[in-house]
């Protein structure tokens, strides 16, 4: 962008402005990759479970049958929905979007921890492993109130995404759900500098608390442009109704010039590189469940988008519609989000307490030449 002399260049929204480096992730637009730690996205969705790429997350390496076996332990250890959080969320309003309800259930977390302002990378992953373990049993019991239905305490026998299967809907559905879910997990994990990401760090260099950037992240991703975007994409889909309405729909709404949710990425251009992991995991929940219909609403809407504007789907178009096939509400979707990519935040909160400056960038005033009262 070419500015006139006095002005200095600006970058609005920080587009393509590198702020700062990260040894946890990767993403690649030219290559349609994405790292974590080193490892593909796709590699890990294929062979790890979630624990063990939150572990990889956290602490750089995957971890051996020993360290795994500790680090489920905990995590089983802390899955229980305290009651002072249950308390909590019993005070709000069964209206309340489950994205505001995760925020406060946390922000309850931070302000009952005595470690709270104890920044150490010891605490602060003790603090990680308890929000990752706790969060499941927020966000199912979340949704099962607004149904009117009980709190499902937690199952001990269970791997992470069965127990937060088992808690949402009070049973343990086929493996193959089971085994979509932990994807999209891993899929949801980490993806470098966004705008939540970034946030937690902004929080971070003041000197502030793991509890209150993670709050402040939360409320960054409930954003339709970031994470409330697979909450969206289905409310669309819900509006298009089935595939021979796509058209008229794409017509009206590109005439409107509305955003369409679940399509376009700040960083990449040619698609997003979690997508055709997620569409696979899709395609098996659409031959599970007998939703031939589904699949043609969703290929429809994106070979028409594409073929139209050259803006590919990003990872909350698969996403969306795989978590209503397994049963969550559309508003609990952003949530699920939120579970997964804890673990991202937390890693980077940790890398930027270890390594801070405080972030503070400049403005260009444009405001009213100076004048007296
Ligand atoms: N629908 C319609 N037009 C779009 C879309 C879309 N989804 N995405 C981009 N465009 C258009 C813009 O209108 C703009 O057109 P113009 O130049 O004629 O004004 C052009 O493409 C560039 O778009 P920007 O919004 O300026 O690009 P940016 O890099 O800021 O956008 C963003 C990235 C915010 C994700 C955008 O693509 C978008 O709003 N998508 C829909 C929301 C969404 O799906 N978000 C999820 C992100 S991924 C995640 O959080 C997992």
């Amino acid at each position: 962008m070419t500015a006139p002399a006095s002005v200095p260049e600006i970058r609005k929204g920080l587009a393509g402005v590198v702020v700062d480096t990260t040894a946890i992730s990767k993403v690649n637009p030219e290559t349609n990759s994405l790292l974590y730690r080193g490892y593909p996205v796709q590699q890990l969705a294929a062979t790890k479970r979630f624990e063990e790429v939150a572990y990889l997350l956290w602490h750089g390496e995957l971890p051996d049958a020993a360290q795994l076996a500790e680090f489920r332990a905990a995590e089983r250890a802390g899955r229980a929905l305290q009651p002072n959080v249950k308390a909590a969320i019993d005070l709000l309003p069964t209206t309340a979007h489950p994205m505001d309800v995760v925020r406060t259930a946390v922000s309850v977390i931070g302000a009952s921890d005595p470690t709270t302002d104890d920044a150490s990378r010891e605490a602060n992953l003790a603090k990680s492993m308890s929000l990752f373990a706790a969060l499941p049993a927020i966000v199912a019991y979340d949704q099962r109130r607004r149904r009117g239905e009980d709190l499902v305490p937690p199952r001990d026998d269970l791997d992470y995404s069965a127990n937060f299967l088992h808690m949402s809907f009070g049973e343990v559905p086929e493996q193959v759900v089971v085994d979509a879910f932990d994807v999209s997990m891993i899929l949801y994990a980490e993806h470098s500098f966004n705008a939540s990401t970034f946030t937690a760090r902004v929080i971070t260099s003041t000197l502030s608390d793991l509890y209150s950037a993670v709050t402040g992240a939360i409320g960054a991703l409930k954003g339709p442009l970031h994470g409330g975007a697979n909450e969206a994409v289905m409310r669309i889909f819900d509006e298009i109704g089935e595939a021979e309405n796509v058209v008229p729909w794409l017509d009206a709404a590109l005439a409107e010039k509305r955003k369409i949710m679940g399509f376009g990425h700040r960083v990449y251009k040619n698609g997003d590189s979690r997508v055709p992991t997620m569409k696979a995991s899709l395609d098996t929940l659409i031959a599970y469940y007998d939703r031939p219909d589904l699949a043609e609403l969703y290929d429809t809407l994106s070979g028409e988008f594409v073929e139209r504007k050259g803006i590919h789907p990003n990872l909350d178009y698969p996403s969306g519609p795989a978590y209503h096939l397994m049963g969550y509400d559309t508003e609990t979707f952003t949530p699920l989000f939120v579970a997964s990519r804890v673990t991202g935040w937390t890693a980077h909160i940790i890398e930027q307490a270890a390594s801070n400056a405080l972030i503070r960038p400049l403005s260009h005033y444009d405001g009213v030449d100076e004048r007296s009262v």
